[in-house]
């Protein structure tokens, strides 16, 4: 019988650091994010997202996550498409970094988005998966431009985008509910990109990257 990686390609990509453990979050891998951005992702009252999703109650938590990445993969198309990657490090679910893209066999550009649990930040695990990310887009989907945006207050954010070379690439004022919020867009290419000191690992590229067209 084929396997659901085999039907669905996103499912079989399979990405190894010296630490982490990066694969699409599956169905049955949905209670462990759930359980780990109940753990807390930010300080109360301080959402460093748009829509301030780790901030909803308990029993509004778990279904909008749901949703979330069952939307983002009923979605999914050669031209607009999101990766939501879980972070395993061991058997510990340490966050999502999300990869996407829209309209790229032309723009061969990428954006990210990220997660931890406050346990887990501020230990170089945030640079690793996003340098990750980036050196896959770069080296294996031949992403020329790699985008992200965050809060100007964001100092953990900004600080992982600054350690890999991104340069700084205008503000913005984005309605984040009521507030109105200074955002910063930074931006990356394989000129800049201060790569890491180690490979990264791939499985499953060839499939996905048939299906996208690439
Ligand atoms: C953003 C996030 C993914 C970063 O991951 P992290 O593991 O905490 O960050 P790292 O430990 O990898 O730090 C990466 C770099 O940022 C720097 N940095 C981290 N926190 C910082 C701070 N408060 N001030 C200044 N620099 C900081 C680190 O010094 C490091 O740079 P270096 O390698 O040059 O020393 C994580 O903190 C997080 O999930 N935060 C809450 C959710 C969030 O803000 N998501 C992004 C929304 S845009």
């Amino acid at each position: 019988m084929t396997s659901l990686a085999e039907m669905w390609p996103p499912f079989g990509l399979s990405l190894s650091t010296p630490r982490l453990t990066i694969r699409p979050v599956l169905d049955e891998d949905i209670p462990s994010a759930v359980a780990a951005a109940r753990s807390g992702v930010h300080p109360p009252g301080k959402s460093p997202f748009s829509m301030p999703w780790a901030e909803l109650p308990d029993e509004e938590l778990a279904p909008n996550m749901a949703q979330w990445y069952w939307r983002c993969r009923a979605n999914f198309t050669p031209a607009s498409w999101t990766l939501l990657l879980a972070i395993w490090h061991d058997d510990d679910f340490l966050g999502v970094q999300d990869l996407g893209a829209k309209n790229f066999t032309t723009l061969k550009t990428v954006g990210t988005g990220s997660w931890l649990k406050q346990s887990a930040q501020g230990q170089g695990f945030g640079k690793e998966m996003r340098a990750a990310v980036v050196s896959y887009a770069f080296d294996y989907l031949g992403a020329e431009v790699a985008e992200s945006e965050a809060a100007i207050w964001n100092q953990q954010s900004l600080g992982v985008s600054t350690s890999l070379g991104y340069e700084p690439n205008g503000i913005f004022r984005d309605g984040w509910g009521e507030k109105v919020e200074e955002v910063q867009r930074v931006r990356l290419t394989p000129t800049t990109f201060k790569r890491p000191d180690w490979t990264l690992k791939v499985q499953g590229h060839e499939a996905l990257s048939s299906y996208l067209g690439i």
